[in-house]
């Protein structure tokens, strides 16, 4: 199993793996396979179908934390912290606690910009692991009015250069980049020491995360551009299905096999 020493060692190395998890059974698919399990609150969307991550709240998040962390005992499991969860380093510090003492996860991830760098030192200085989320970051589409790809200009890449340095100095062991241009996520990853998780940001992070429905093809609501589908998860089930629906209306299922005559 990856440790926070063995994430950061990895370096410009083999990109590191990472996709979501939300429950034990598709956790324990996932074990010893991926370098981390993130327990994202992309769940809100793609488990709880909202339409965006800012419901998520603690509860919801340690209860599916717990089911992950039962199911996948030797995978390095990540966090989110739900929105309103970390506003001040007090808030911030309580919260996360409760994710180290209600469950069994190894860190938690926190997005934001610079400003946030005082709540992660609270956390890294009271022993609890924090990766940092910078770029695109999914709780702030109310205030920001949506989705918008980050890198675009000279001074947008600078000023995410300094929200990964300034996370990297409040002791963050490695950042998610989301939704940046590849460029940008190239010239953010040469800045910092600490590993750099892409999504939406190309080839040139240290490591690569995907929300598992997404790239296992379950959830089918709308596809993203960074997103690959490595199975077609939805038409299998559905294919399943109706040939389930057909054996049991004509009588051929169960059959002998799946009956017990003594
Ligand atoms: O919540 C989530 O799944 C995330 C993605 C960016 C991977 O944070």
């Amino acid at each position: 199993m990856k440790t926070i020493t063995s994430i950061k060692n990895q370096k410009g190395k083999t990109p590191l793996t990472v996709i979501t998890a939300y429950d034990a059974l598709f956790a324990s698919l996932f074990d010893t396979k991926v370098d981390m399990l993130l327990v994202g609150d992309s769940l809100n969307m793609s488990f709880h179908a909202k339409p965006d991550t800012l419901s998520a709240s603690m509860d919801i998040m340690l209860y599916h934390t717990q089911a992950v962390c039962a199911g996948a005992k030797d995978t390095f499991i990540l966090v989110d912290m739900p929105f309103g969860t970390y506003t001040d380093p007090k808030m911030a510090l309580h919260n996360a606690s409760r994710i180290y003492t209600e469950t069994a996860a190894h860190a938690v991830k926190i997005e934001g910009t610079i400003d946030r760098a005082p709540v992660i030192e609270a956390l890294t200085k009271n022993s609890i692991a924090v990766m940092g989320h910078i770029g695109l970051m999914p709780q702030f589409v109310r205030s920001e009015g949506g989705y918008k790809i980050r890198g675009k200009t000279e001074s947008d890449i600078l000023a995410l250069i300094d929200d990964a340095k300034a996370f990297e100095a409040a002791g963050a062991f490695s950042l998610l980049v989301e939704g940046v241009v590849e460029d940008a996520a190239r010239r953010i990853t040469e800045a910092v020491s600490i590993p750099t998780i892409g999504i939406g940001a190309g080839k040139y992070t240290d490591g690569q995360v995907l929300v598992w429905s997404d790239m296992l093809g379950f959830f089918q609501a709308f596809q993203p551009k960074f997103v690959k589908r490595y199975l077609n998860g939805a038409q299998l089930v559905q294919e399943a299905l109706d040939t389930y629906i057909k054996e049991v209306q004509e009588r051929s299922f169960p059959n002998i096999e799946h009956t017990y005559t003594k």
